[in-house]
């Protein structure tokens, strides 16, 4: 907000408590957005509007094709978020594999002082399936063999230059991995690939990772076999309805909720931001973008 301030007038949408009379106030003099949650409603609203620069690397809360339509420029984040991404990735598999949520209660609790914490497993030697061998799943395959793990990969396209193994179905990555981590984009190509018949593949001795986009699995068929044990576990950064996590999770030992942090770090949320301005002051300067992807 700073740094946007040092170069635009600021408008608080999000402070707004009469949005909409905030917009007929505002609406005609705005330029450009920072920030996501943008449709094509808002866009009608905003009839000077040239750019939204959104604070994320995922855009599938903007319209893109409505700002392709009216000639609104888009941009994100990439990139300055792929190490925090991929050490919160690793972080939430040992989390989960070694119950280090439940662990810490099970001390504070006085647990302990009854019996022994039950055994957990390791990630090492085990084999991890990424969807989305993108910019972030990158670092994680780089970690995840940190770990000692075998990485394997679906997405898209083969990419000739990484070393892993590359699935073209999902279905039979699911069924040679241990772990499934999700790390693709959200929006309709990618809705609900992590189908039951992918998590009935990942089976009964599989973990389940979503660090993507709550939108990429089926949630009720996810916390459907949590509970009957139709895979091991999961941990969850993102879910379909967020902030809303299903309750049914709350009171299973087998998943790690994490309330979608992925790249919430100082350090992280200041190279986005800096992005995000970075990415302003270059259009209205009339310079290149340094990240479009409209
Ligand atoms: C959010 C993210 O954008 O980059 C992404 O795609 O999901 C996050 O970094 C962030 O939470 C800001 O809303």
């Amino acid at each position: 907000m700073e740094a946007l301030a040092r170069h635009f007038t600021a408008h608080r949408l999000f402070e707004a408590a009469d949005r909409d009379a905030f917009l007929a106030e505002i609406g005609p003099r705005i330029r450009g957005i920072a920030g996501g949650g943008v449709n094509a409603a808002l866009m009608d609203r905003l009839p000077r509007l040239e750019i939204i620069a959104n604070f994320g690397v995922g855009y599938d809360s903007i319209d893109t094709a409505a700002a392709r339509a009216r000639n609104i420029r888009v941009t994100n984040t990439p990139n300055v978020l792929n190490e925090a991404m991929a050490e919160i990735t690793i972080g939430l598999m040992i989390a989960l594999a070694r119950r280090i949520p439940q662990a810490d209660r099970f001390v504070r609790e006085g647990g302990w002082l009854k019996g022994g914490f039950p055994l957990q497993s390791e990630l090492t030697g085990k084999k991890v399936g990424i969807i989305g061998l993108g910019r972030i799943g990158k670092e994680v395959a780089l970690r995840a063999q940190a770990m000692k793990m075998r990485v394997f990969y679906f997405g898209r396209h083969k990419q000739v230059r990484e070393p892993y193994p590359y699935f073209d179905n999902l279905i039979e990555m699911a069924a040679k991995s241990d772990w499934l981590v999700a790390i693709a984009p959200g929006g309709k190509a990618t809705e609900k690939m992590v189908s039951r018949q992918v998590l009935e593949a990942l089976g009964p001795e599989g973990y389940f990772v979503n660090m993507g986009r709550g939108s990429l699995v089926d949630e009720p068929a996810l916390v459907e076999m949590l509970q009957a044990g139709g895979i091991k576990g999961a941990a969850l950064d993102v879910f379909a309805n967020e902030p809303n996590v299903p309750e049914a999770l709350f009171g299973l030992d087998n998943v790690v909720l994490s309330p979608h942090q992925g790249s919430a770090t100082m350090e992280t949320r200041d190279l986005m931001g800096q992005l995000v301005v970075d990415n302003l002051v270059a259009h209205f300067n009339g310079d290149p973008l340094l990240s479009p992807v409209v």
